[in-house]
């Protein structure tokens, strides 16, 4: 799995892609904090607790633990449903209803809510940075009937950096904190590409959580299991989190523990990573936005619908280009 934007920003432009088809067969192969459970990670060598001199410890690389960390995201998140679904279904609807084109998910994951769309008969491409991700995304995909399959893409590529297309898509997406994992300069050329490949008419949805107290408050061992199995044993999280104020660095590394909770059996370590997100208040979102030439259209701060406040639970917004007076 690649690493995260944040670790290597990339100069050049029109960096190339790689098309994944679905095929046939599969391939081989929360705390209540706002917590985005995303690999868009480093793998880290050690169990990280450490802060020294006040500065968070980083850790060096072990890119074969990005198999693993894909499995378990699928474990800890295996699906879009209920009112998340229906959010989802909802603006691709709306978005087709005034322009023709299908569907962009940058940051797409192992498909969770792309397959979620082409279910209900959208037409999709999903983006993603990790090729472990969207080898996981072609296999799903490809044990679904070949209506729904035909209308998933997969691309592995860079959310601030890719090409497929200028005008093409009547909605382009980042759901689920996705966003968080690019820095300033990421966001914005983010923003940038998804104008570039957006029809005309078409719109745009940010969905990120929006940060509270809890998100800017150091913690060590944010533990919980997770509600499915690991090769029939509990999965045991643990979380250590820090915030770096001076950078807007929220830093979580994660462990993954299998057990059969018997205290006489030890607990052996899966895999472990580490994410950094960059979150920011609504009015910088908006601002962000309006800077990269868009129109906020709509908010809502959950997927039932509800409008942003206080103690909204998400910070969703919908946009599309500024028109010229
Ligand atoms: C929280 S997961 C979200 C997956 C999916 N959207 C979902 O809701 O399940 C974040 C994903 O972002 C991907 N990612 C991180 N940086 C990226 C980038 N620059 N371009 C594309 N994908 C990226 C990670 O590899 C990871 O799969």
């Amino acid at each position: 799995m690649a690493e995260p934007p944040s670790t290597r920003r990339r100069k050049v432009p029109g960096r190339k892609l790689r098309l994944v088809r679905p095929t046939r067969r599969p391939s081989t192969s929360t705390d209540g904090r706002s917590d985005p459970a995303a690999p868009g990670a480093r793998p880290v060598t050690e169990p990280v607790s450490s802060s020294v001199g006040g500065t968070y410890q980083r850790q060096s690389e072990r890119p074969e633990d990005w198999g693993v960390i894909a499995a378990l995201y699928d474990i800890e998140h295996p699906t879009c449903r209920g009112d998340e679904a229906r959010f989802w279904h909802d603006r691709a609807t709306e978005a087709r209803a005034v322009v023709v084109g299908p569907v962009l998910e940058l940051a797409s994951g192992s498909g969770r809510v792309c397959l979620a769309l082409a279910r209900k008969g959208h037409r999709v491409t999903g983006l993603e940075l990790s090729s472990s991700m969207v080898q996981r995304a072609t296999a799903r995909s490809s044990k679904l009937s070949s209506s729904i399959r035909d209308r998933t893409t997969w691309v592995v590529g860079d959310m601030t950096d890719f090409s497929l297309g200028d005008g093409t898509f009547s909605l382009v997406f980042v759901a689920f904190n996705s966003f968080w994992l690019l820095d300033d300069a990421g966001q914005d050329q983010c923003l940038s590409m998804m104008r570039r490949h957006l029809a005309p008419g078409g719109r745009i949805i940010i969905d990120v959580f929006p940060p509270t107290v809890q998100d800017y408050t150091d913690e060590d061992a944010i533990t919980q299991f997770l509600g499915r199995k690991w090769h029939g044993r509990s999965v045991l999280r643990v979380k250590d989190y820090r915030y770096l104020i001076e950078s807007n660095e929220a830093i979580s590394d994660v462990r993954y523990y299998s057990t059969d909770r018997d205290p006489r059996s030890p607990a052996s370590m899966i895999g472990q990573f580490r994410y950094t997100l960059h979150p920011e208040l609504s009015e910088r979102v908006e601002a962000r936005l309006s800077r990269a030439g868009f129109t906020v259209i709509e908010t809502f701060g959950e997927y039932r619908g509800k409008p942003i406040s206080p103690d909204s639970t998400r910070a969703i917004f919908i946009a599309t280009v500024t028109q010229p007076d």
